[in-house]
């Protein structure tokens, strides 16, 4: 039977609180039994909550009717004890823990609750299945590593919300029912039901409102805002995430980037204790391609790219002479002590850079005594071979990996992906190294070969560089955004821009995207007009709430930072969101379902 509180059961303080200083002191406690040990004449429990364990201690002294609930109770029952702090006597000291020293002599006891036995031990690191942890959050949640994550979680949001407010920024919610913002996912829908047939959107940014804001002349807007987006899950993707969202008037990149710099040092210095050297460096989109064929390149490690294009321009080996003559590239990478890596190894590597479309991989093992062996080597003459291991400083111990393609982007895809999957595999990555930068100049659209129309990178407010505006019509692919991102660690933590404020230029963008006038009337007729009324220069950024998290615990996957998380398919194994609905709720909605067969 769960006994219940009353007037009299105050908690003293958490359990993870006390000291030596408390002993003598007479207390109460209240937590959750992480094991009991019984043996015979003496009763230990260790009670836990979210700041840590505190012994309970038994024996002939304590209560018969005490002693006997003590005796019934398992892990996770609920417990409510109260006693006199003690010292444990010395043998009993256990340095692992915080309060080792102490323990409380229990003189009264409640069982508040009692638990049949946990699918999984409430303990740290245990080796649980992620779908176990996760059907059952709520004691997955319970152990203390998550624990941890999740007060880290909130205590990032406090600091947010500190630094911004005092460098005057201004906290606004946006709605989370709204008309579709193109971030460039795909939208979750509402149906209304008041207009049957009509559907909102849940926002997958507050682009739109921040931008308004600035209209309305707040100047500096910030919003720790949930995003929506129905795309496919990785490890640093959730259909549900969390921005911290900002936007600023009257400003240029540099006073956005400058506001971010100062947070990061905020952030780097209250959370990790770490010094943070600003200003951060920073590379072009085309510099972060051509080095380290990434727009989020990891800065933790060398391997960078090297172009062999001109090296093999006259070669007779077909692979490379093909790429290049059809106006593509031949680069490769250089993992120094590389050659140690088996055949069997390479061979996954050329399986891994097939995942980003690349036809194969050529390798070259520079072994430690000078000897080589290599797949590409022998359709080489001898200058070339010795030109490539020049162009590429290549000493014993070295192993050289090539990707030739027709098209640039392949190349630079296959070999940025590969240079980081390697550096988890060489171990040259350390942790609690940050690296960080700002990526600038990014191409403000991107060509759909299969939709055969252009879209935005960033998204379409996105403001052209001035000297590029005259492309826009004749080679709009070489227009450049004024748009920034922030990388830590290869990671993409954050993106913005400045945006457009002048009407003209905003109607030729949604044109070059082949939106006709009557469209984006429709769509976007309510900026357009807003813009009509005296609109402030304007930029902003948000980052990506979750992911500064997980970079900060350095933890792999946003999902171990969020309290409630969907997995790969979208699903929430918990709760078993998402649902059918009744048939009564879908016919006032006006909504048929079609089951395809
Ligand atoms: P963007 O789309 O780049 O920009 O998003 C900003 C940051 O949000 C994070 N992020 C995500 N995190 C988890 N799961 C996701 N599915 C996900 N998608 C994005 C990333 C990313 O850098 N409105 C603009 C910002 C602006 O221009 O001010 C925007 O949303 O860390
Ligand atoms: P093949 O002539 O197909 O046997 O190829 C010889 C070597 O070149 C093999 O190691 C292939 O993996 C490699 N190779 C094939 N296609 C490419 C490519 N697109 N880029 C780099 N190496 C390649």
């Amino acid at each position: 039977m769960s006994e219940l509180l009353d007037k009299s059961d105050k908690r003293t303080k958490y359990c993870g609180e006390f000291t030596a200083n408390d002993i003598g002191k007479k207390v109460c406690v209240m937590g959750w039994c992480q094991k009991q040990r019984d043996l015979g004449s003496l009763i230990f429990i260790d009670l836990r909550d979210r700041s840590g364990i505190i012994q309970l201690a038994f024996d002939e002294n304590t209560p018969k009717e005490v002693y006997d609930k003590a005796f019934r109770t398992r892990s996770e029952y609920v417990i409510c004890a109260k006693g006199t702090v003690r010292a444990r006597g010395e043998a009993a000291v256990n340095k692992n823990m915080p309060t080792g020293e102490i323990e409380i002599a229990v003189e009264e006891y409640k069982i508040l609750s009692s638990s049949l036995t946990p699918p999984f031990a409430i303990t740290e690191n245990s080796d649980v299945k992620p779908e176990l942890r996760l059907k059952h959050r709520y004691l997955d949640l319970r152990r203390p590593d998550m624990q941890k994550r999740i007060m880290a979680r909130s205590r990032l949001a406090k600091i947010t919300r500190d630094y911004f407010e005092e460098n005057g920024f201004i906290e606004i919610e946006t709605p989370n029912l709204v008309k579709p913002t193109p971030e460039g996912a795909r939208d979750y829908l509402v149906p209304s039901r008041v207009h049957p047939g009509s559907f909102y959107a849940l926002p997958q940014s507050p682009q739109l409102y921040k931008q308004l804001l600035m209209l309305s002349g707040f100047d500096r807007y910030i919003q720790i805002a949930r995003c929506y987006r129905d795309e496919d899950l990785r490890a640093d993707r959730q259909p549900e995430f969390t921005q911290i969202d900002e936007e600023m008037s009257f400003v240029t990149q540099e006073d956005v980037i400058a506001i971010n710099e100062g947070f990061l040092k905020r952030v780097f210095k209250e959370f990790l204790g770490k010094d943070i050297q600003t200003p951060l460096p920073r590379l072009t989109y085309a510099e972060a391609m051509e080095r380290f064929g990434s727009d989020k390149p990891d800065l933790r490690f060398g391997y960078e790219l090297v172009n062999l294009t001109e090296t093999l321009r006259s070669t007779g080996f077909k692979v490379f002479a093909d790429a290049i003559q059809s106006g593509g590239s031949v680069r490769a990478i250089k993992i120094d002590g590389g050659a140690k890596f088996s055949r069997k190894e390479i061979d996954s590597f050329a399986e891994f850079v097939k995942t980003y479309k690349a036809k194969g991989l050529a390798w070259y093992k520079f072994a430690e005594d000078s000897t080589f062996s290599s797949s590409y080597a022998k359709f080489l003459d001898e200058s070339e071979n010795k030109a490539v291991l020049e162009k590429m400083n290549a000493v014993p111990g070295d192993l050289i990996l090539i990707v030739a393609d027709s098209k640039d982007q392949i190349v630079f895809d296959a070999l940025g992906a590969l240079r980081r999957e390697i550096a988890f595999k060489t171990g040259v990555i350390k942790s609690g190294d940050y690296k960080m930068l700002w990526v600038t100049e990014f191409p403000l659209l991107e060509y759909d070969e299969e939709d055969k129309r252009f879209y935005a990178k960033h998204h379409p407010f996105t403001m052209p560089m001035e000297e590029d505006l005259q492309y826009l019509d004749t080679a709009p692919e070489k227009v450049r955004a004024i748009a920034y991102d922030i990388v830590i660690n290869g990671t993409e933590a954050g993106g913005g821009s400045v945006r457009i404020h002048v009407p003209e230029i905003q109607q030729k963008m949604f044109s070059v995207l082949g939106m006709q006038k009557e469209e984006y009337e429709e769509k976007f007729g309510f900026l357009l007009d807003a813009y009509k009324y005296g609109a402030p220069p304007h930029a902003g950024l948000a980052f990506g709430f979750d992911r500064l998290v997980s970079l900060l615990l350095e933890i792999d996957d946003i999902r171990d930072v969020i309290a409630f998380p969907k997995v790969q398919n979208a699903s929430e194994l918990m709760t078993g969101a998402p649902a059918p609905t009744d048939s009564k709720a879908l016919s006032e909605l006006g909504i048929a379902v079609v089951r395809e067969e």
